[in-house]
């Protein structure tokens, strides 16, 4: 297969990333960066940099792009790559709020160009097992959904001035993929309702947080999470999916899902049921039962071989922007409903009721 030609839009921490993904794997090329303030990476990979997105378009063919530029960009961006045909991986967030997001949908639909957005956990293989055990029916019906993310951010980080700045916590840069996961993993959240702490950092920004979910199976859940908690329970820790940034904590796990027949522990994929024909009873051993994570894996690969599969159309997002809306949403009803301290119900967006 000739390899794709994909150009980076935004040539920062993620679109280096993705460019050494690009150049990694067998099927894709790096061929060519726009960045209007940086030419390093460009001289880097040896690729030309069009400061102007037009400029880009005119001089080089292209058959994807990955846009990593700053997240108020990102509908923008998108749109004018749609309206020249070019497919796109969108790093998320979609966009800033709930409003631009339709916008992009908006525009797509109409265009109908495909775009990927990045939340790049979803090609985890873990979760793939995970989904599989759970689809097979092994923990009945789920009725909770327990899931962590606590570890310390070193001081440094907050030197930069909007990390300390309401909006750039712990729920909108991390908890984002967690919450992406959980609805995954168990379906849509109909309403939550949350509680912050600064307390331990007395920053304007929240260091703590606490959510509480309902799904609309009817399962709860809950969602822990601090950046200024030393702990080893979290997605980043203990999947060892992102060793440049996070030191790994392999035996433990940061999800724990529970259900009329069984419980099942993520990522180490344990799962416990009562023996067959055995009376369901708290008395009752429960038998361990596990499935070998799948960690030899490059997640970034994983999800720009799923991106060729969709530039080619042969297979639909595995994270469209129709579903990535509702993770901008969700997070803007747990602002709030940490704000007002009430639970917020998730309404259905406009774009849901038209395709309905
Ligand atoms: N998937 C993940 O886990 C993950 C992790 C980190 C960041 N991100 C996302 O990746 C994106 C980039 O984050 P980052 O940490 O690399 O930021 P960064 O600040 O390191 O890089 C942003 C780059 O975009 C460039 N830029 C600014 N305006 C631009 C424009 N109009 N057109 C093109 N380039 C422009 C900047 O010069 C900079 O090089 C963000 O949307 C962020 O949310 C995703």
């Amino acid at each position: 297969m000739q390899g794709k030609k994909i150009a980076i839009i935004g040539a920062g921490v993620m679109g280096k990333k993705h460019a050494q993904t690009i150049i990694k794997h067998p099927n894709t090329e790096l061929v060519a960066v726009s960045d209007p303030y940086s030419d390093a990476m460009a001289q880097e990979f040896n690729v030309p940099n069009y400061k102007d997105l037009e400029e880009l378009f005119n001089h080089v063919k292209l058959d994807g792009v990955v846009i990593a530029n700053p997240n108020r960009f990102h509908v923008s961006t998108a749109i004018q790559c749609m309206q020249h045909n070019i497919p796109c991986l969108l790093e998320k967030p979609l966009a800033i709020n709930t409003k631009e997001a339709l916008c992009l949908i908006e525009a797509q639909q109409k265009l109908n160009v495909p775009v990927l957005v990045g939340h790049h956990r979803r090609h985890n293989k873990i979760i793939q097992q995970a989904k599989e055990i759970i689809e097979a029916g092994t923990l009945g019906t789920i009725n909770t959904f327990n899931a962590l993310w606590s570890v310390y951010k070193p001081d440094s980080y907050f030197d930069i001035e909007w990390h300390r700045l309401a909006g750039a916590g712990v729920l909108a840069i991390n908890l984002v993929h967690d919450l992406d996961l959980m609805r995954y993993l168990n379906g849509e959240i109909e309403s939550v309702q949350a509680m912050t702490s600064n307390k331990n950092r007395n920053l304007e920004v929240e260091d703590t947080i606490s959510i509480l979910v309902r799904f609309k199976n009817g399962a709860l859940g809950t969602l822990l999470a601090s950046d200024a908690a030393v702990s080893p329970w979290g997605w980043d820790q203990n999947t060892e999916e992102n060793k440049d940034s996070f030191a790994v904590s392999p035996d433990q796990n940061c999800y724990f899902i529970s259900g009329s027949e069984g419980a099942l522990s993520v990522p180490n994929l344990e799962y416990w049921n009562y023996p067959k024909d055995q009376l369901k009873s708290w008395a009752v051993s429960l038998i361990k039962n596990k499935i070998e994570p799948n960690k030899e894996q490059d997640v970034y690969i994983n999800q720009l071989t799923h991106f060729i599969e969709v530039i080619e159309h042969k297979a639909k997002p595995i994270s469209s922007p129709e579903d990535a809306i509702l993770n901008i949403q969700l997070l803007e009803c747990i602002e709030q409903a940490a704000k007002n301290q009430n639970t917020v119900y998730i309404e259905q967006l406009n774009f849901l009721q038209k395709t309905a």
